[in-house]
C-alpha cells in the first residue's frame, strides 16, 4: 500500500447566504484541523455554475465565501484558499474521472434526485455530473481526508469507489511507473460533532439549506443579534421540558436539533448540555441558545463585512492560493496523464 502523506480537502460553493448548517457542520471542523493536517480549502465556483447563477452574484458570492473561510479563522498563509475556477486542473481530471465513473454510479446519487426533482430533463448536465467533479477536486490534491457536513456522505463514497477503479483499471502503469500499488488514496470522510445535519429552524425533519424559501429556516451568518434573537425565539419546538438523558431526544428532531447547536457552538457534547438544562422549558434554554448565537456568530458576520469591503485584498488571496494549488495539481496530473496513456 503506498503511503499517503495526510492532507485535508474541502469546498464549499459560492450560493449565496452562508447559514449555521454550513458554519457549524463544514467550516469549524475546516479551521480546527488546521492544526493538525495540511489544509486546502476551496471556493467551488464550478459546482456553483450546474444551476443558473447572476455573473455578478456569482462573483459577490465567492469573495463572501472566502470572507467567511478568513473570518472564522482559516489562515490562508499556512494553508490553502482558493477558487476552482482558477485551477484548470479540477475540470481536466474531471473529465478523466467521467471516463471510470459508471452511468449507475451516478443514477443513485440521492442529492442530484431531490434537486432535479420532477424537471430531471431539464437540469444542466453539470448538475448531474457535479459528484464527479467533486471526486476530483479531492483526488487532484491527493487528498486523505474530508470534512463535510453529512450531507455530502454519498458523494464522498462515490470519490473512494472513483479512486478504486482508478487504482485497479491502471493498476499495471500504476506499479510500472513506481506509484507502488495505488495512485489515489481513498479519501475518508470526517463527519463529526454535535452538529454534522443542522435542521431547519422550521421544520426539524428538513436540513437547514440555503434555498429554502423562509429566512425563518435558517441563521445566515450576516444575520445580526436583533435577528437571530427573532429567528430562535420563533424556532419550532414542542411543548415537553428539555430532557436529562441523550435517549429522551429521539422522536424530539426539534428539540435535537437546538441542543446540538448549542452544543456546537460551545464546543460540547449534546449530553453535556442535557445535563445543564435538562428539565428545563424552551424559553429558558432559547434564551441561553440566543446570548451564546450571539456572541459565537456576529463576530464572524461582522469580520466578513468588513472584508468584503475590500475586494482587493479577497482576490490576490485567492490568486496566491490558486498558485500553490495548482503547483500540487500539476504533480498530479502529470502523473495521471503517463497512467493514462497520454503523450505529454
Ligand atoms: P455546500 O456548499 O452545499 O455546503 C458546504 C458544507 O456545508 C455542509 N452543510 C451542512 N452541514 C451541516 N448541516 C447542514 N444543514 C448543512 N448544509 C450544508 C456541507 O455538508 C458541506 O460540507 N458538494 C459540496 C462542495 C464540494 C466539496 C468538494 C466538498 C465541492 N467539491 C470536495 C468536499 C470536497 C457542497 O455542495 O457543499
Amino acid at each position: 500500500m503506498a503511503k499517503f502523506k495526510p492532507r485535508v480537502f474541502s469546498g464549499v460553493q459560492p450560493t449565496g447566504n452562508l447559514h449555521l448548517g454550513n458554519y457549524l457542520g463544514a467550516i469549524t471542523r475546516f479551521v480546527a484541523l488546521q492544526d493538525t493536517h495540511d489544509c486546502i480549502y476551496c471556493v467551488v465556483d464550478l459546482h456553483a455554475i450546474t444551476v443558473a447563477q447572476k455573473p455578478a452574484e456569482l462573483k459577490a458570492s465567492i469573495r463572501e465565501v472566502t470572507a467567511a473561510f478568513l473570518a472564522a479563522g482559516i489562515d490562508a498563509k499556512k494553508h490553502i484558499v482558493f477558487n476552482q475556477s482558477q485551477v484548470a486542473e479540477h475540470a481536466e481530471l474531471a473529465w478523466i474521472l467521467n471516463c471510470v465513473a459508471r452511468l449507475g454510479w451516478l443514477n443513485r446519487m440521492t442529492q442530484f434526485k431531490e434537486k432535479a426533482g420532477k424537471d430531471r430533463e431539464n437540469v444542466s448536465v453539470g448538475l448531474y455530473d457535479y459528484p464527479v467533479l467533486m471526486a476530483a477536486d479531492i483526488l487532484v490534491y491527493r487528498a486523505t481526508h474530508v470534512p463535510v457536513g453529512e450531507d455530502q456522505k454519498q458523494h464522498l463514497e462515490l470519490a473512494r469507489d472513483i479512486a478504486q477503479k482508478f487504482n485497479l483499471d491502471f493498476s499495471e502503469e500504476i506499479a510500472a511507473l513506481g506509484h507502488g500499488d495505488t495512485f489515489f488514496p481513498l479519501p475518508e470522510p470526517l463527519i463529526q460533532g454535535p452538529a454534522t445535519r443542522v435542521m431547519s429552524l422550521r421544520d426539524g425533519t428538513k436540513k437547514m439549506s440555503k434555498s429554502d424559501a423562509s429566512d425563518y429556516s435558517r441563521i445566515n451568518l450576516s444575520d445580526d443579534a436583533d435577528t437571530i434573537a427573532q429567528k430562535i425565539r420563533k424556532a419550532k419546538t414542542d411543548p415537553e421540558p428539555l430532557p436529562s438523558e441523550i435517549e429522551g431526544l429521539a422522536k424530539r428532531p426539534e428539540a435535537d436539533n437546538l441542543v446540538g447547536i448549542f452544543a456546537a457552538l460551545e464546543n460540547r457534547s449534546k449530553a453535556d448540555v442535557l445535563e445543564t438544562f435538562g428539565g428545563r422549558n424552551f424559553s429558558a434554554f432559547k434564551s441561553s441558545l440566543i446570548d451564546l448565537t450571539v456572541e459565537k456568530v456576529t463576530p464572524v458576520g461582522k469580520a466578513m463585512d468588513k472584508l468584503t469591503q475590500d475586494p482587493a485584498h479577497i482576490d490576490a488571496i485567492l490568486k496566491q492560493g490558486a498558485e500553490r494549488a495548482r503547483v500540487l495539481a500539476q504533480e498530479t496530473m502529470k502523473a495521471v496523464k503517463d497512467i493514462q496513456g497520454f503523450v505529454r
